[in-house]
């Protein structure tokens, strides 16, 4: 069917403009091209020139490295009393794998009073010798802040129950990752302490851990330690990165490798690419938040980075905003992007040598080449599989790690990343 009159008039029109103009065409098109590809490669993440966070040690202390004096440090487990089991779990494993030998103190929260039940099976899988807290969790530390407006936060909730996200239409969810981003480290119980290690209910380690982590992270000036970094499900946090980075901007907050590898860069051509900035999880700039964060259900940290001013502010903006209750905003990536954000690289530490299992999940101690252990990063890039067994010519990080062939590894694609900016 031949076009109407005067659209085959525009269409030659254009042709005619073209074929006139097209030196001037390309030269812009090349200049966009170019800024594309500065663009993007400012966003790839290079190897420092030093290796910044090598493992503490390899292989097994022996005899056990438990004779140095003990840092301030607690371990730490929310729970409910519902969970009695799958804590007791938890604290049997990392007592067997590691407190046995150290005989750290335990503060378990609850943000309800524990049962008798609770206390007497958990505190018996700390052992007699144990020095164990039971404690609640004060009322202003759990519950909505009153700018919330908490019609809006339940239609939410409901919308977030119907898109099937998880925990999303969970009110109590909501509150207890609020507490885990920004008042755990100023509870009464753990106000004493410098360093803390989370542990969950339902979780296992998979290797004995046989020297001090805490009396490690200290030495080292480490602030924040992790063990498996993997994605976000976007649809908990639209609006998180956005904010961070907004943040990040309003105060000047340098760029730092870390923060880096945590974004995709856009490959929008620059006066397009800002426009992406109104979809869900990019910054102003309109780049990607990759959704890689550490998993914060296993952490080794020091308080005083929760406790500091710099992180307190993150916080405070996040809170007033309210997407602890709007959207899911999950305590991970607030720990995690307000680390990359805030943390020097050489802050934070991988700890490589810990098998950990959660939620089905799992973290295999990978092994390393000497030329990768040389540099502090024991990651082969791709691995796939179990992750467990020898590999010829890889010496083994870790301590009697033995990997559940059940659970599945996660692919540590994130771990790549993040890593690439400490090796
Ligand atoms: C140190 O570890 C050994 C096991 O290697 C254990 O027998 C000893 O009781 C531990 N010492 C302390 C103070 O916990």
């Amino acid at each position: 069917m031949p076009l109407p009159r005067p659209t085959r008039h525009r269409l030659r029109a254009l042709y005619r403009t073209i074929t006139s103009h097209w030196k001037l065409i390309a030269f812009a098109a090349s200049l966009l091209l170019l800024e594309v590809c500065v663009h993007v490669r400012n966003y790839a993440v290079t190897r420092p020139a030093e290796p910044l966070d090598a493992p503490f040690y390899a292989g097994c202390q022996d005899p056990v490295l438990n004779n140095t004096a003990r840092a301030s440090a607690v371990l730490l487990m929310l729970a409910r009393n519902s969970e009695v089991d799958g804590a007791t779990a938890s604290v049997r494993s990392v007592q067997e794998q590691f407190n046995d030998n150290f005989g750290y103190p335990w503060v378990f929260l609850n943000d309800e009073e524990w049962s008798e039940e609770f206390k007497e099976k958990v505190g018996q899988a700390v052992g007699k010798e144990g020095n164990v807290e039971f404690k609640q969790i004060p009322k202003k530390m759990w519950g909505y802040p009153d700018w919330i407006d908490q019609d809006k936060a339940k239609a939410n909730m409901q919308v977030m129950k119907d898109k099937k996200i998880q925990y999303g239409g969970l009110e109590s969810y909501h509150h207890m990752c609020r507490f885990q981003s920004g008042f755990f480290f100023d509870h009464p119980a753990l106000l004493p302490y410098k360093y803390y290690w989370r542990v969950e209910p339902n979780i296992r380690f998979t290797c004995a851990l046989t020297y001090d982590p805490f009396v490690s992270m200290q030495a080292h000036k480490k602030r924040y330690g992790y063990n498996i970094a993997l994605w976000e499900r976007g649809q908990t946090v639209p609006s998180l990165f956005r904010k961070l980075s907004d943040f990040k901007s309003a105060h000047y907050l340098p760029t730092s490798p870390l923060w880096t590898a945590m974004i995709d860069a856009s490959y929008m051509p620059w006066p397009f690419r800002r426009a992406l900035a109104w979809l869900r999880n990019r910054d102003g700039n309109g780049d990607l938040w990759n959704m890689c964060h550490f998993w914060s259900n296993f952490e080794i940290a020091d308080l005083d980075f929760f406790r500091s001013d710099a992180y307190r502010k993150v916080f405070e903006y996040l809170d007033k905003d309210g997407g602890f209750y709007y959207e899911r905003w999950g305590d991970a990536p607030v720990h995690s992007l307000a680390a990359a954000m805030l943390l020097k690289p050489e802050e934070l530490h991988h700890f490589s040598d810990l098998g950990y299992i959660h939620d089905g999940l799992q973290y295999c101690t990978f092994q390393s080449t000497q030329e990768e252990k040389k540099r502090g990063f024991g990651m082969p890039p791709g691995i796939s599989g179990k992750g467990h067994g020898k590999i010829e010519g890889r010496e083994e990080v870790g301590c009697r790690c033995q990997c559940d062939p059940d659970a599945r590894v996660v692919e540590p694609v994130c771990l790549n990343r993040i890593g690439l900016a400490m090796a």
